[in-house]
């Protein structure tokens, strides 16, 4: 199979392609705008493997995605401005990318009549949720600009299968942790400034809750996905490992070894959701379950960071 991999130098997309290049034998393209949040060192290592190839270019290249598309037998969709403050700052490149760029890949897909599209989501789109577990049932009730437009892409993805037949599948994952992350986001911000003795700017009262799913399993979920799941589905990916912000700040720092005197509240981020936790029997019946420990999975996280 060939797979055009979008986004593939951000954070999950570039896991994604050391799985796709190290497990099977897949044929890759990596396409990637190497925005602030991509980066092609976070490819080394599958560079040199002939059966994957890189392109710098961006989604809403429609001739680009075209010719690449063309070779393809498969699209998963990475792309995306992905940090939730930058979108309270400036709605438009999330717009842009994350819906207009869905809209070319989709419109692309439909002409090249692709076996397989693969819209990478977030439990984000659900809204929050103060007890129980979003089911993909559960309605989109996004609370912030970039929930919106993963939301938003959602809906127009899932209108091209109604529509058209095209063979989508989503998948929504909880928030991800692990290597090749870009520093400007929790985990990796904290290890940081754990490490360097700085203080950890701690939203709010720290109580927000936030379900980790290793970003390996993550990644085994969407290759489960793209094989077996079934078009037109939603499939929710989490791990269980419910944690409080507050708790997981004093997690790095025990691993990290510094003071908990680094600890700085700070003013809460606008309409910041209490809680996401998604139910993931769905995944499960695909013979999908995470294999990562948190405990496994931060001490990994820290000492790649270190
Ligand atoms: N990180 C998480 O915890 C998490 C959780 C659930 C879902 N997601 C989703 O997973 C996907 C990947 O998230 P991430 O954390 O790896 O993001 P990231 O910001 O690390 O990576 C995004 C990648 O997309 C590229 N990109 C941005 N705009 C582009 C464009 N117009 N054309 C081509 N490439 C473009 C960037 O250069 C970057 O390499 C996103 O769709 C995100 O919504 C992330």
């Amino acid at each position: 199979m060939h797979l055009l991999v979008t986004g593939g130098a951000g954070f999950i997309g570039s896991n994604f392609v050391h799985h796709l290049v190290d497990t099977t034998d897949h044929q890759v393209t990596t396409l990637d705008a190497l925005t602030y949040a991509g980066d092609r060192s976070n490819l080394d290592g599958t560079l040199s493997n002939d059966r994957h190839e890189f392109v710098e270019g961006d989604i809403r290249d429609r001739e680009l995605v075209t010719e690449l598309a063309a070779d393809a037998d498969a699209i998963v969709n990475f792309a995306a401005e992905s940090h939730v403050d930058r979108s309270i700052n400036d709605t438009e490149p999330f717009v842009s990318t994350n819906v207009q760029g869905t809209q070319v890949l989709l419109d692309v897909s439909r002409e090249v009549d692709i076996e397989r599209f693969v819209q990478i989501s977030t439990d984000e789109v659900y809204g929050e949720i103060l007890d129980g577990t979003f089911a993909e049932s559960d309605p989109p009730d996004p609370r912030n600009p970039y929930a919106a437009t993963k939301a938003s892409a959602d809906l127009l993805a899932h209108s091209f299968y109604v529509t058209y037949d095209l063979p989508v599948v989503i998948t929504r994952s909880s928030n991800n942790y692990g290597p090749r992350q870009h520093p400007e986001k929790l985990i990796p911000k904290f290890i940081k400034h754990a490490a360097d003795g700085e203080s950890l700017p701690l939203y709010g009262d720290g109580s927000n809750v936030r379900e980790w799913t290793y970003v390996f399993d993550n990644c085994r979920a969407v290759e489960r996905v793209l094989k077996e799941g079934d078009p037109g589905e939603i499939y929710n990916i989490g791990s269980g490992h419910e944690l409080q912000n507050i708790e997981i700040t004093r997690k790095i720092l025990d691993e990290v070894g510094a003071s908990e005197d680094l600890i700085e509240f700070v003013e809460d981020r606008p309409g910041h959701d209490q809680r996401y936790a998604l139910d993931t029997e769905k995944i499960e019946a695909l013979g999908w379950e995470p294999e990562w420990s948190f405990e496994q999975g931060l001490e990994e996280t820290v000492e790649y960071y270190l």
